[in-house]
């Protein structure tokens, strides 16, 4: 045996109970009350401790040119900061350029992927040009094993409507999921233009320009077309009330939508955007109001939110800075990748959702909904990709303790009572108590295959 962790308590997605974990080469061998019997070279000793599965971060921009500049992790950092926050996957946006065929999106990021991650990775395809034979190009992909790809309903490269539903046709037909970024472009340039032209130009804009109901409109056209096709899709990022109603209105009567949120939408309120340093928090969609947020917890705990993802896209303090006087021009997104599994579970710690929903949305719902069957849980036969949890260890963010290539963070002064002591990915230690002790390279590109 290569790994022993003895006397933890295992936290699956249903139950918890006291137990030994053993690890060979890589793989989960062994659960069982307890396996001190086994030989082990390595034995890890995690009494009073949780023991759980890595988490899955279904959202991250590593490296993405986006907003002028590209995003301040590139795959190395943003997957040692991964690491040292239990997240042992990550699913990085490839962006496509117009005229390349989907399977050479994917090739040109994992060249750059592979030789800096340092836990597993997938990749979406972030869809920007179907014309010609390049719609048919997306089953190649599929084939290689990334059956996963993203449309934007904004932005200068986000797609029309047709080409949405184009899209959306395509991946029914080859076994895909399609994911979404839902915002009405239309209505967001509108407000953008008004809010200019009346020299209303802070971060507070930012967020008026794109409310609740910009967001809520484009969930309910995007999951109209969904039903229409009975295709699965996937809303990335929801952020309001309303478009949570769609949500659980559409799986109540049957079809295959799904829902993510980020911590960012749980924790922070639009009235972020009131503080002086406002512009450091924005994203898109931003975050809204306490009713929104209040939404978003009470889906999450009823199911109707199946993932909890980070978006993580930091930008330097020094990009944020272009729109100190024109919300227009800060580069939108925050970090969150070593953020997001310490959050959720310190909110089970505080017994806000219990920790068997923490490990459901953060580990066992991505991978099932994903198709990354070795992972997501602690299960014999799995990659042994596992978390140890000090639930009485006090932990301050802050950006010196983070262990990304960002120069500030959202998170700054947020205090948690639990934090991750140990990482492992595939049985190797990655992280140890405040330091990452992985390598570039270490992780491999997951190939998929979607279950639906
Ligand atoms: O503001 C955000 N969310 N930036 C990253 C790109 C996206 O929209 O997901
Ligand atoms: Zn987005
Ligand atoms: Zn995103
Ligand atoms: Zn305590």
């Amino acid at each position: 045996m290569d790994l022993l962790i003895k006397n933890g308590t295992i936290v699956t997605e249903k139950e918890m109970f006291r137990g030994d974990i053993a690890v060979k080469d890589g793989i989960i061998v062994a659960i069982g009350n307890d396996l001190s019997d086994i030989p082990c070279k390595n034995v890890v000793d995690a009494i009073g401790k949780l023991v759980l599965p890595g988490a899955i971060d279904a959202h991250t921009h590593l490296a993405m040119p986006f907003g002028g500049t590209v995003s301040a992790d590139d795959y190395y950092a943003g997957t040692r900061a991964a690491a040292c926050g239990g997240t042992t996957t990550v699913f990085d946006f490839a962006l496509q350029d117009f005229n390349e065929k989907m399977v050479d999106v994917v090739k040109r990021r994992d060249a750059l992927a592979a030789p800096q991650a340092a836990v597993d990775y997938a990749f979406h395809i972030g869809v920007k040009d179907v014309h010609g034979e390049l719609l048919d190009s997306m089953k190649e992909a599929v084939e290689y094993g990334v059956p996963s790809f993203k449309v934007f309903m904004v932005y200068d490269f986000g797609v029309t409507d047709g080409v949405f539903y184009k899209v959306l046709a395509k991946a029914k037909e080859i076994g895909a999921m399609i994911s979404v970024h839902a915002e009405n472009n239309e209505m967001v340039n509108m407000l953008v233009e008004k809010y200019i032209s009346e020299g209303k130009t802070d971060a507070w804009h930012h967020y008026l320009s794109r409310p609740e109901f910009v967001e809520a409109e484009a969930d309910s056209r995007a999951i109209a077309w969904a039903k229409s096709l009975d295709a699965s899709l996937y809303i990335v990022h929801l952020a309001n009330k309303q478009g949570v109603e769609y949500v659980t209105k559409a799986k109540e009567e049957g079809y295959h939508i799904y829902a993510e949120t980020c911590p960012q939408y749980l924790h922070f309120t639009c009235d972020v955007y009131k503080r002086e340093d406002g512009r450091n928090f924005v994203c898109s969609p931003p975050m809204k109001g306490q009713e929104s947020q209040d939404a978003l917890w009470e889906a999450l705990k009823r199911g109707d939110i199946d993932t909890v993802a980070t978006d993580h896209c930091p930008f330097q303090q020094a990009e944020k800075d272009w729109g100190k006087d024109d919300f227009r021009k800060i580069p939108n997104g925050c970090a969150g990748v070593e953020n997001m599994y310490p959050y959720m579970l310190g909110k089970a710690n505080e017994g806000v959702i219990p920790f068997t929903k923490a490990v459901e949305v953060c580990s066992s719902n991505p991978a099932r909904i994903f198709g990354c069957t070795q992972k997501g849980s602690l299960t014999v036969g799995k990659d042994a990709d596992i978390v140890i949890y000090d639930p009485e260890k006090d932990f301050t963010v802050t950006c010196e303790n983070m262990h990304s290539d960002y120069d500030h963070t959202v998170w700054e002064g947020t205090k948690l009572h639990g934090y991750p002591v140990k990482t492992f990915s595939r049985g190797r230690l990655v992280y140890d108590n405040g330091e990452f002790v992985g390598e570039p390279g270490w992780g491999k590109l997951l190939k998929r295959k979607l279950s639906q």
